[in-house]
């Protein structure tokens, strides 16, 4: 018994925007960008929102799933680039879908987003059935047997177009899964979630705050990210505020490659099986050399690795569960396989979740 993934979807801007599109606007080349992230295409939304890309993957993964949006009992939406901060992205979600019977919340853990998100859910269920069995164990509490997982990402909002080294790497989407209760099928086997300090501030978007002073008094304060953390620049200035997307790229390539390892190896020994018994992982799409590190020090044949970063580039928290969509859709993933999906991001985080198709 166990939580399974009975329902995939996701969702894409109309506009595709190239390496060709990307040099016209910064210094950059097509060759430059394939050769150090595998990236050809992005899509970004002109028409699309977040509340419209995430309300279509979910809508998708319903339809696949079989089920109406009265059928879902919980909606977690994971994102860095909501429309709103107030209502949550996932209240908005739930308003499009008329999700009556859901409650709804947003979860940040940057692009480890899906792997948090799913725990989390599955937790929730969990939690719930073993509330109700009977067994005494936990508190009383809301009913829940299926969920949506939702990662909806307009990270063209928060990407600064001027600055080469990140602008090519982003991109917009939406990915959806339905997660419900099964007592007969294992569902997800097992997860590992970490924290790391970021304590350079290596990947960071500041919070866009009004800037207009409280009216009396000396006003309220409204700090950059740096005064907050009293981290400074070389030339020993606190950083401005920025509400852009702003990278250290050999920092977090560093972390990357090291926390996509880690947490690979520690899920697999939680979940009792090997790494060669994994089919199919589902990494992170921030960059196609990351992912082909990891098959090579994890010794799971890169050819098991879905890759659907050429065209989308990163989606931050949309990215696996877009990708793992893919997966489904190719026919990479069959009934009784292990899949392992693996991230890391923002936070900094970092996570896997090893689930039996
Ligand atoms: N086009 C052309 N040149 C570029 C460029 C671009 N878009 N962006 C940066 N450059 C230049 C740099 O200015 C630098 O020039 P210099 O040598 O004259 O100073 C050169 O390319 C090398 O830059 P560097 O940052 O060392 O490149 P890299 O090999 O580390 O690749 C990333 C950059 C961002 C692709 C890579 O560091 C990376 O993928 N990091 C991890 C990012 C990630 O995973 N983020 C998401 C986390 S969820």
């Amino acid at each position: 018994m166990g939580c399974k993934i009975v329902g995939h979807g996701k969702a894409l801007p109309e506009l595709i925007v190239s390496n060709d599109d990307m040099a016209k606007i910064v210094d950059t080349s097509d060759e430059w960008i394939v050769e150090r992230t595998g990236i050809h295409n992005r899509r970004i939304a002109l028409e699309e929102t977040t509340t419209s890309l995430g309300t279509d993957a979910a809508r998708n993964a319903l339809a696949d799933a079989g089920l109406a949006a009265d059928d879902i009992d919980l909606i977690v939406c994971m994102t860095i680039s909501a429309d709103a901060v107030v209502p949550s992205q996932a209240a908005l979600i739930k308003m499009q879908l008329g999700a009556s019977n859901a409650v709804a919340f947003d979860l940040n853990a940057a692009c480890t987003g899906c792997i948090y998100g799913m725990d989390v859910a599955s937790t929730m269920i969990e939690a719930s059935v073993a509330s109700e069995d009977g067994s005494g164990i936990g508190h009383r509490r809301n009913a829940m047997r299926r969920a949506l997982v939702v990662g909806a990402e307009r990270l063209s909002r928060i990407t600064d177009w001027t600055d080469r080294a990140t602008c090519v790497l982003f991109g917009d989407g939406a990915g959806a899964i339905v997660l419900e209760w099964d007592d007969n099928a294992p569902g997800i086997l097992a997860s590992f979630l970490k924290n790391t300090d970021d304590e350079a501030l290596c990947l960071t978007v500041d919070a866009n705050h009004d800037l207009r002073p409280f009216p009396f008094g000396d006003g309220v304060r409204m700090e950059s990210l740096g005064e907050v953390m009293d981290i400074r620049n070389d030339d020993g200035e606190f950083w401005p505020q920025l509400p852009y997307i702003r990278m250290h790229g050999q920092r977090v390539f560093k972390f990357a490659t090291a926390a996509i390892v880690e947490a690979g190896r520690e899920v697999c020994e939680r979940a009792g099986i090997k790494l060669e018994d994994v089919a199919c992982v589902i990494p992170h799409q921030a960059n196609d050399r990351i992912i082909r590190f990891a098959a090579k020090k994890l010794g799971v044949p890169y050819e098991r690795w879905q890759v659907s970063i050429g065209e989308t580039g990163n989606t931050s928290a949309s990215s696996v569960l877009m990708a793992l969509h893919d997966a489904y859709e190719s026919g990479r993933i069959r009934p009784g396989d292990f899949v392992m999906c693996v991230g890391f991001g923002g936070g900094l985080t970092s996570g896997a979740l090893v689930f039996e198709a």
